[in-house]
């Protein structure tokens, strides 16, 4: 018997692990993959108009499944391990391997067939329907594939070394090979396809317009305590204390000077710290430099926009994923950013000066959203904007949390902020003196007084 037999918890080799992960991922994925059809014989038999809401979360799901896990250095190192044990599996692997790649297309070709069914339905339905019944059932060839070859033979083939190995290449960053982190996130993505998915279909028939706030949200996300920041001799931030959970979206409201960009600034990393705890996700960011914060998913939307006014709006977008290299995902990336503003893509070959305010605004938070932030940091998105895109902006914000990023959102516009809110914060001269729920900071004496004008 091996040592394993002495821990407490029941042994499983690595091999047995990573086996059951799989298959576990895999399940959920084909109960998706029903849904889809459910959804699909609904558009047609019941002449349902698509909901595109949900079935792009569901694309996000499956583009997910297929980026974060496969392609990455653990699955390299799988296929790679079993060709050589496996010579005759090869050619299906390779195949396996070119079917991502023709997924994804087939998955952007869908997106765009889906808006344009949406934009004129009932036109369009066919076209649409018909793509996406290819591709479910390509899927499903695919996982048939895998489970029914793949993994029987890595499971016999491969030796307790080669999964030693395999796991071991996963980079950290990425977490692959269905790691904590990527499974935390289809569980995010799993929360919000159950949520909006009707009840006769067997989900939670959430409306859109309600809130969805995973169960597990309420974890910390990034926590402040103490916080002293100087600029030189001056002491501007003193002894602040904040946290803001994942999935919220939390606001910071205060006067002209109380520090409420050096807050941004300081936890950016472009501000340094004189005293105080910055963690995030449980990481000290104290050694962390600016760019390795943008790395780890925290990202500042400045104030003032600062768009490089002398660049092209694709060049500052593509800017923004500097940290992520000319991928082809970064290009599916920009691709979407386009379908979410269809102004950047109309002006992008435009230079970013020559753009409006409201549209700077945009193609400051777009250049953001290709760094993928988990954490967003909005310095006053809405100043000095017509009432229209002030609307705009906040409803941006509101979809951008549905898409599961968490926001700290800086505001003179107090009354709009609040109101979007989870929870907020005051801060006066470099203090924090309210804190609570966006509606009690709405109801609170002195809030309406100082800032609402009431
Ligand atoms: N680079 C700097 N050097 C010195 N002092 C600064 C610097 N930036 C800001 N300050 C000062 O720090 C204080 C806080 O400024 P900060 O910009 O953080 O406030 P704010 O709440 O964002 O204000 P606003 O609503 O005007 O954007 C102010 O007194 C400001 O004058
Ligand atoms: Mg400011």
């Amino acid at each position: 018997m091996s040592e394993q037999t002495t821990e407490m918890a029941p042994a499983q080799s690595r091999s047995e692990q990573a086996v059951r992960i799989i298959v576990h991922e895999h399940q959920a994925l084909w109960r998706i993959l029903d849904l889809l059809d459910q959804l699909l014989s609904d558009m047609n038999v019941n002449d349902q108009r698509p909901d595109e809401r949900l079935l792009t979360t569901i694309f996000d799901y499956i583009q997910h499944f297929s980026q974060r896990v496969h392609s990455t250095p653990t699955d390299i190192e799988l296929y790679k391990r079993l060709s050589e044990k496996s010579p005759e599996t090869a050619p299906l692997l390779e195949k396996l391997a070119k079917g991502y790649v023709i997924g994804h297309e087939k998955l952007l070709e869908l997106r765009r067939l889906l808006a344009e069914c949406e934009e004129s339905w009932p036109e369009g339905r066919e076209e649409f329907s018909h793509a996406l019944a290819r591709f479910t059932e390509a899927l499903r060839k695919h996982i048939r594939k895998e489970e029914g070859v793949v993994i029987p033979r890595a499971r016999k083939l491969l030796t307790e070394e080669d999964w030693q190995q395999i796991i071991e290449a996963r980079d950290v960053e990425n977490d692959p090979l269905f790691g904590e982190r990527v499974r935390e996130e289809f569980r995010e993505l799993r929360h919000q396809i159950v949520s909006y998915t009707p009840e006769k279909f067997g989900g939670l028939g959430l409306k859109h317009a309600d809130r969805v706030t995973a169960p597990h949200a309420k974890q910390e996300m990034l926590s402040i305590k103490g916080l002293v920041t100087s600029y030189g001799q001056i002491e501007v931030l003193h002894d602040v204390d904040i946290h803001i959970n994942s999935g919220e979206i939390v606001s910071l409201v205060g006067a002209n000077g109380a520090g409420k960009s050096t807050l941004l600034m300081t936890i950016s990393g472009l501000q340094p710290t004189d005293r105080g705890a910055i963690t995030f996700e449980g990481k000290d960011l104290a050694k962390i430099s600016a760019d390795q914060r943008v790395a780890n998913g925290i990202v500042q939307v400045p104030e003032g926009r600062q768009v490089f006014k002398d660049l092209s709006v694709h060049d500052n977008l593509l800017l923004g994923a500097y940290t992520r290299g000319k991928t082809p995902e970064v290009m599916d990336d920009l691709e979407r950013m386009y379908t979410k503003f269809p102004i950047l893509r109309q002006k992008r070959h435009n230079l970013a000066g020559e753009l409006s305010g409201g549209q700077q605004q945009m193609l400051a938070m777009g250049r953001a959203l290709m760094a993928k932030p988990r954490l967003l940091l909005l310095d006053e998105p809405s100043m000095g904007l017509a009432p229209l895109i002030v609307e705009e902006i906040f409803n941006i914000v509101k979809e951008l949390k549905e898409e599961g990023i968490t926001i700290f959102l800086v505001e003179q516009n107090a009354s709009q902020a609040l109101a979007l809110a989870d929870r907020g914060y005051v801060l006066e001269t470099g203090k924090v003196v309210i804190e609570g729920t966006g509606r009690e900071l709405l109801s609170n004496e002195k809030v309406r007084e100082a800032y609402l004008g009431m």
